[in-house]
């Protein structure tokens, strides 16, 4: 089996993007899906002086293990004001403190979705920016627009032209995985 570790990077209870990232890793053959809710991680607004007075929070530690656990990481991201939604840049807040090498150098699929037609992709850029500097691995990228006229929860991504460009870029991530 392959581990596959999953989550919309958004605190929606109704996430688009968490649908995203879990149909992607379930198209990675042979996966054991391990999906978060960001929820499930909430911790208190990063401070320095909350890490001094308390150390590094245990939800932090808990998701950084979740992490490294995996063999790929598969992260859809809400796109809120051009960046991250605070649920997900809390964490990243977080889990940067607990050490290096917080993303365990594994192979990622970041994506991006909005009801919008470019469909989170300032975000995307950020993320994959970001990310690819901070992983030896192959960080591979892809944007869906129109989440509710382009995704259906029985079939994934039902435009042609973007469900094959999906499927290139998923290959990519599947090869990388397998060469890891
Ligand atoms: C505070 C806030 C800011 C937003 N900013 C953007 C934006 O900059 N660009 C965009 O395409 N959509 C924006 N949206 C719309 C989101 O793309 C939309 O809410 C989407 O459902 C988020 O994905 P999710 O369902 O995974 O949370 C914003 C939504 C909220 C609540």
């Amino acid at each position: 089996m392959t581990k596959i570790v999953a989550f919309g990077a958004s605190s929606s209870k109704t996430s688009m993007n968490k649908k995203l990232a879990n149909f992607t890793a379930n198209q990675v053959p042979n996966a054991a899906v391990n999906l978060l809710d960001l929820n499930d991680y909430e911790m208190p607004i990063y401070s320095i002086d909350k890490e001094m007075e308390s150390g590094i929070h245990p939800l932090s530690t808990k998701f950084r293990e979740q992490l490294h656990a995996a063999d790929g990481i598969v992260i859809s991201f809400a796109e809120h004001n051009g960046a991250y939604s605070s649920a997900f840049k809390n964490i990243f807040d977080w889990i940067s403190r607990g050490g290096p090498n917080i993303w365990g150098n594994k192979p990622m699929f970041l994506l991006s979705t909005s009801p919008g037609p470019r469909g989170g992709q300032s975000v995307l850029e950020l993320a994959v920016g970001k990310l690819s500097r901070m992983n030896t691995n192959d960080v591979q990228q892809f944007s869906l627009p129109e989440f509710e006229k382009n995704f259906s929860t029985d079939s994934g991504i039902t435009d042609d032209a973007l469900r094959q460009k999906f499927e290139g870029i998923l290959d990519a991530f599947v090869s990388c995985i397998t060469n890891s």
